[in-house]
């Protein structure tokens, strides 16, 4: 499974990629608005800098909901850099975005998934990617890692290409859960990656071996 980094926070972006785990990044316009980042350019710049700090694909969403205004947006956020992934909402317009992007050779990901028919259409139109949103749904007491493994189920048995972006993680046991489910990626926030590096007993067992350790030098 992938790691992406869920954020447009650049130190944080920093701090994972330095761990030498993280395969691209996710961002959303609450996640962009969170930085302070205004107006086009500014915009624009920003997923410049996330793109040469990180070398795998980083989505950027786009603002629009009819189909021309999508496409004129994915257009240019696309030439910003190789790696850039238009990311497109689930509704009509953006899946007929979505076919028109995958005829023009443009990677997208498909976002607000919260049902396995969405991800259907998702893949028919082409998305690289698919991005079910598993902690909002486990938010309105549904089971966000059913619909998981409900969607790498039905890819693998229909044979589509499109990627299961397991999205809006909020704990390390939900990525835990991902990879049990067979997402191809998660996106997840640092905390929610530190805290996979977290167990008592390794801190206790470190304790014990740097006091021995120190008794033979
Ligand atoms: C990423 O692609 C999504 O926009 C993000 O994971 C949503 O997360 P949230 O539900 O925590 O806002």
């Amino acid at each position: 499974m992938k790691f992406f980094i869920d954020t447009a926070n650049i130190e944080q972006i920093k701090e994972a990629n330095d761990l030498g785990i993280l395969d691209g990044v996710t961002t959303n316009p609450t996640l962009m608005a969170k930085e302070g980042i205004k107006g086009h350019d500014a915009i624009m710049a920003h997923y410049k800098t996330i793109c040469e700090i990180v070398d795998g694909p980083v989505s950027a969403e786009v603002f629009g909901t009819k189909f021309e205004d999508i496409v004129e947006e994915g257009k240019k956020l696309a030439l910003i850099h190789p790696n850039i992934v238009v990311k497109v909402p689930m509704i009509k317009d953006g899946i007929k975005a979505i076919k028109w992007f995958t005829d023009n050779g443009i990677k997208t990901n498909c976002t607000l998934v919260f049902s396995a028919g969405q991800a259907i259409l998702a893949a028919k139109a082409g998305a690289t990617f698919v991005s079910p949103f598993l902690g909002r749904i486990d938010d309105s007491s549904w089971d966000g890692i059913q619909l998981i493994e409900q969607i790498v189920n039905i890819y693998n048995v229909q044979g589509y290409m499109t990627e299961v972006l397991a999205a809006s993680i909020r704990t390390p046991l939900h990525i835990v859960r991902c990879a049990e489910a067979g997402a191809d990626i998660c996106t997840c926030p640092l905390p929610s990656i530190l805290g996979l590096l977290k167990h008592p007993l390794t801190d206790l067992g470190l304790q014990q071996f740097l006091n021995d350790a120190k008794t033979m030098q």
